[in-house]
């Protein structure tokens, strides 16, 4: 099936490669991108996994694209009308703005006037029409429920420590791993936000964390979403884990000071690395967030695929890595 993506404004680039991924987790690729949208092919099974969404707002199965107004009317007139009760509705994207309330009445009317049925209160279908550069019009089929994450905020889990990486985020790079069935390792999980977003979406997981005190508050955070407390005492420098016994890693290493010695940050990412090629199967992808340029260390052991940056205060700017295994 041919589906719109509709993605988060805000980490838009990131929303895109999650797009991207679940387009190839279901053997298909990106056709077309514009603001906020991305567009592509793939098996209709994808439909089983759009509640794994983090920063894809909404899937739309394709209907039609188009440049003007006029052309998105035209549509309208010539389109096949789906069985039950329909209702349109306009998402204004980016700078292009339509007065989206008199445009849906517009278009709901042209159905009308064909014989559809229209309810706005109990629709069982409705049309999205997206301004974005273009035109995209497509028959709704997942919204994602962004509430859910502000509700998992780090704050608001019964264990707390600050630098948590927010939950929608986390959702997000779990999908960017790109396991469709599997298990994934956050090797330094502190309060476990990674692994929470990992168990709601029904991977399998495993958390290591240096800290005794943090590991036993990770798993009090796991059980309260009624996870498994798959989380233990370790070192990401020496993992005991057998080779290629996990399917992709997403993780955040500690935001090291300057403070720190340079032979000990350097260290700490050397061997990381190696030790998450090492536990890593096939050419998965591992994921990390650091606040430091690694690109020398990483170009050891993976291929960087995409390098993202977070500006997150003055002095902090997160980059994300992106990471296929060599
Ligand atoms: C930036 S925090 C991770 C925050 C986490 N994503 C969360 O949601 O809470 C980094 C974590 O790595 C842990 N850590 C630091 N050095 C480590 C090591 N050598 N092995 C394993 N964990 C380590 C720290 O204790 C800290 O909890």
């Amino acid at each position: 099936m041919k589906l719109l993506f509709y993605l988060s404004g805000e980490f838009e680039d990131l929303a895109a490669i999650e797009a991207e991924t679940f387009l190839k987790m279901f053997d298909g690729e990106s056709e077309n991108i514009d603001t906020q949208m991305v567009i592509g092919k793939c098996s209709d099974e994808i439909v089983t996994c759009l509640y794994r969404f983090g920063l894809i707002h909404e899937a739309s199965r394709h209907l039609f694209s188009c440049s003007s107004l006029d052309e998105l009317k035209d549509g309208f007139e010539s389109m096949e009308i789906p069985d039950g009760a329909l209702c349109v509705r306009v998402r204004n994207i980016g700078k292009r703005r339509v007065d989206s309330l008199r445009l849906e009445r517009e278009l709901g009317r042209i159905l009308w006037k064909k014989g559809a049925k229209i309810s706005v209160s109990k629709p069982d279908h409705v049309l999205r029409v997206y301004i974005s550069n273009r035109i995209h019009v497509g028959i709704l089929l997942h919204e994602t429920d962004r509430k859910q994450f502000l509700l998992r905020r780090p704050d608001l889990k019964p264990f707390f420590r600050p630098g948590a990486i927010l939950p929608r985020l986390a959702r997000s790079l779990v999908n960017i791993a790109g396991i469709k069935n599997g298990i994934l390792l956050d090797p330094m999980c502190g309060t476990g936000t990674i692994l929470v977003e990992a168990g709601l979406v029904d991977l399998d997981f495993l958390g290591i964390e240096a800290y005794k005190v943090i590991a036993k508050g990770c798993a009090i955070n796991l059980r309260y979403y009624g996870l498994p407390a798959n989380v233990v005492t370790g070192d990401v420098k020496s993992m005991g884990l057998g080779d290629e016994s996990v399917d992709g890693i997403v993780t955040d290493f500690p935001y090291l000071q300057s403070t720190k010695s340079l032979g000990e940050t350097h260290e700490l990412y050397s061997l990381a690395l190696q030790e998450f090629s090492r536990v890593m199967r096939g050419e998965n992808r591992a994921i990390f967030l650091t606040n430091l340029d690694v690109d020398d260390l990483v170009n050891e052991h993976f291929k960087i695929e995409h390098k993202l940056y977070q500006r997150l205060h003055k002095s902090l700017t997160r980059r994300i890595y992106v990471c296929r295994k060599l």
